[in-house]
């Protein structure tokens, strides 16, 4: 089957919801490292890694050889049974988990994640209400859809009751119009007013992701996660930590985006990075947290062999190869030269932001003249021109008008600067043709 014809039956047989990139969408068939093939023999440099989620790269060797050895030797057999792969990786993730997370709930997505992570807290708390963040993503599930705060993913306009959105920690278009420098976290200090409000005054939970992915890497001040977890506990609420995309060191340096915060959380949530690209979900917890489930919960395919034994095999490379400090290293590769395109583009490149390899550029009509309007237009060529040159990069946030960059953990410097000279002769094409 030719890439003309696989295209044309994905638009005959698929929800037309199943949305892709780019205006001849890429058919890619095989993948080695950082590196992809298309059908029609087509290389590209993966700098989106299939959403955050090929942590340790294509056809990782280790994880691969795990996965084939388990497909061999037991494939599911439900929650209903404990098998070596899930106690294993409970061990691991809760040995890892910050502060007394020493529970586990295994699920097949990061939806089902946060939704183990609301009901949990509801129980805990015996109360409903929970505070989610605006341009927040929690999946697409009718409570994920109700978390999320962007509007292109809420299909459904009745929404779960009882969940409040509070500003975003979005600096660059900051929801009261102030300086990061002089603002005190004021986002944050109003979470009190949020829950005075609008709420009974004795919220659930409050739940939020270190670095807002689909909301186009948007990263929380310093501060804010000790202000605003503060004033949730202070109403009764816990702390529910998102870490489907800022999990396993992606952020850098750390295996989890919330330590740079130096908050704990009470449930923590993740997906994507876990298993190299083998579908599992996680919920961690307190005990006291987990005593509050009383009613029995199975998941059929949650953390079963092969997806368990993909995510030992990925912490395994993570930790033995040193990824955690290799993401904090190219880092800063990667951000340099983002903020080294930025002033060669200075209108376009509105912000460079991120932490690790988790970075992201917001694309504007006039940065010069401060005319922040989201510029979808050159978001979406830049898009065609660095597939072009062999580049895939991500897009998001509300505006559409985000390039999110996450290469895999185990990126070298020599691909970041490929990465890099693209990203530099696609803008420059652009310029030359009129679109910036
Ligand atoms: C922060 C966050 N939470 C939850 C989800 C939902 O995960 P999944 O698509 O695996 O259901 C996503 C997916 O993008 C996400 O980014």
């Amino acid at each position: 089957m030719d890439s003309a014809t696989v295209r044309k039956k994905h638009k005959e047989h698929l929800l037309g919801c199943t949305a892709n990139f780019y205006e001849e969408p890429v058919v890619l068939t095989d993948g080695k490292g950082c590196h992809l093939t298309d059908l029609d023999g087509k290389t590209y440099l993966d700098f989106f890694g299939g959403i955050l989620t090929v942590s340790v790269g294509h056809a990782n060797p280790r994880v691969n050889a795990a996965v084939k050895a388990q497909l061999d030797r037991l494939g599911h057999v439900s929650t209903l049974y404990p098998t070596l792969p899930i106690v294993e990786l409970a061990e691991k993730l809760t040995s890892l988990a910050p502060g007394k997370l020493d529970k586990c709930f295994f699920t097949a997505s990061g939806t089902e994640a946060d939704e183990t992570a609301v009901m949990l807290a509801q129980l805990h708390t015996g109360r409903q209400e929970i505070i989610a963040l605006r341009h927040g993503y929690s999946g697409r599930s009718m409570l994920g859809q109700s978390l999320t705060a962007n509007s292109t993913y809420r299909a459904l306009p009745t929404q779960v009751a009882g969940i409040k959105h509070a500003m975003a920690p979005y600096c660059y278009r900051c929801p009261l119009g102030k300086e990061p420098t002089s603002c005190g976290v004021a986002c944050a200090k109003d979470l009190e007013e949020l829950i005075r409000t609008t709420t009974t005054g004795k919220v659930a939970g409050f739940l939020a992701e270190p670095i807002m992915g689909v909301g186009g890497f948007v990263t929380p001040p310093k501060e804010y996660f000790q202000v605003a977890v503060e004033i949730v506990r202070k109403y009764g609420g816990v702390f529910i930590c998102d870490e489907v995309q800022t999990g396993f060191g992606r952020t850098g340096g750390k295996m989890w985006g919330i330590e740079h915060y130096g908050v704990e959380p009470d449930i923590m949530t993740m997906a994507k990075g876990i298993a190299n690209g083998f579908p599992l979900g996680a919920t961690l917890c307190t005990a006291d947290i987990d005593a509050s489930l009383k009613h029995g919960s199975i998941s059929t395919f949650g953390g079963n062999p092969i997806s368990a034994t993909a995510g030992v095999a990925t912490l395994g490379v993570i930790q033995d190869d040193g990824l955690v400090e290799n993401a904090a290293r190219m880092g800063a590769v990667l951000r340099a030269g983002l903020e080294a395109l930025q002033r060669r583009f200075p209108k376009t490149i509105g912000d460079v932001r991120g932490m690790g390899l988790m970075q992201a550029i917001e694309l504007v009509a006039d940065e010069t003249t401060k005319d922040r309007t989201p510029n979808t237009k050159a978001t979406l060529a830049l898009f065609e021109e660095t597939k072009k040159r062999g580049l895939l990069i991500g897009k998001g946030g509300t505006y559409g008008n985000t390039i999110r960059i996450a290469p895999a953990l185990n990126v070298g410097s020599r691909e970041i600067e490929d990465a890099l000279g693209i990203l530099g002769e696609s803008f420059a094409s652009m310029q030359a043709g009129g679109v910036l």
